[in-house]
């Protein structure tokens, strides 16, 4: 009995050894990321970020917290690139437009006007290997490229009606940080000045710009339409985002983890691109419905002088984006120059 009593002792003693450190580990603090991004919740984009939050907890068991902090509640653009990089937040999805500044100047070649007639021809890129080089680039400045999310085509706003080339004349248009949309916005010879997104409505307000270029998701939810006289519904770019992450704090999580997060942001991924041409073709509706703003749209002809003029960024880009990438992007895209 005795001799049992001990033995059992001495086993539970042994258990607690063993059991205790899982337990400790099961009852430690989890894994924190913080997902800062620039645009409201009911975007493409902040979809895409709730949702993978609401799967990367799920399947992690509380393992991992995402926290998402919508609308530059904690960075804007050019901070939160900074931020990321410092590992002070872990995940991001900056326009692809954003990585300029950064020193990665090749992602402003889906900058170039018109180069994407439909969503599927941008997928062709963001699915295939030029995507996938692309991404691979952020790695020399400690940044890994997890997805591309879409958000859909560029339409152009301002306090004057703009239907032909000449409209832009001398209008101060923000443009996201891109030396693309610069070179864009000058063949019209209007006046482009980089300015955070956050502050573009502020701007518009106050007549620090005089418009602007976005998508109809971006200028609903951000308000644009309420101090913005006019709105032409022009298709003439795109915007999408890279999901990113910190390398460094990716490669630390253990690898079961990281599998799983991988599969949590393939899902996400769906959705937000799922949910995409909606969010767009809603905010489009609500738009009309709120009555502030007058809808224009152009006839083929009118477009067709848009992208004559526009167009010829793509020359005077060919230094900064490399004429080869430029090229490589009009083989899968199908893009003719001189068309
Ligand atoms: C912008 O700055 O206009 C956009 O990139 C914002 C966004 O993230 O969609």
């Amino acid at each position: 009995m005795n001799h049992f009593i001990r033995c059992s002792g001495a086993l539970a003693a042994l258990v607690l050894m063993f059991a205790l450190p899982v337990a400790a580990q099961q009852a430690a603090a989890p894994i924190v990321i913080k997902f800062s991004h620039v645009t409201t919740s009911d975007t493409p984009k902040g979809k895409g970020a709730d949702q993978f939050k609401k799967l990367a907890e799920e399947r992690t068991q509380g393992r991992v917290k995402v926290e998402v902090y919508p609308n530059s509640s904690l960075y804007k653009d050019k901070e939160e690139l900074e931020a990321l990089q410092l590992g002070a937040v872990q995940m991001l999805a900056p326009s692809v437009s954003k990585f300029g500044p950064l020193g990665v100047r090749e992602f402003e070649v889906f900058d170039l006007p018109y180069i994407f007639d439909s969503i599927e021809e941008m997928h062709r890129i963001t699915e295939g290997p030029l995507g996938q080089m692309l991404l691979n680039k952020l790695e020399m400045r400690g940044i890994l490229g997890l997805a591309y999310w879409d958000n859909g085509f560029k339409q152009m706003s301002a306090n004057r009606p703009l239907k032909k080339p000449d409209d832009f004349k001398g209008l101060k248009l923000r443009i996201q940080s891109s030396k693309v949309l610069e070179a864009q916005m000058r063949t019209i010879n209007a006046l482009p000045q980089v300015m955070a997104f956050s502050e573009v409505y502020q701007a518009m307000q106050t007549g620090v710009v005089d418009g602007s270029e976005n998508t109809l998701s971006n200028i609903y939810t951000q308000k644009h339409h309420e101090v913005q006289k006019f709105l032409t519904l022009s298709d003439h770019g795109y915007i999408g985002y890279a999901v990113i992450t910190n390398k460094k704090f990716w490669d630390s999580l253990p690898a079961d983890l990281r599998t799983i997060l991988d599969g949590a942001m393939k899902d996400a991924s769906k959705l937000a691109n799922d949910v995409a041409k909606k969010e767009n073709d809603d905010a489009l509706e609500g738009i009309r419905k709120s009555g502030k703003t007058q809808i224009l749209t152009l006839t083929p002809a009118e477009k067709g002088e848009w992208k004559r003029v526009m167009v010829k960024s793509h020359r005077q880009m060919e230094e900064r984006v490399g004429a080869d990438l430029i090229k490589a992007f009009y083989k899968e895209t199908g893009f003719d120059p001189n068309k």
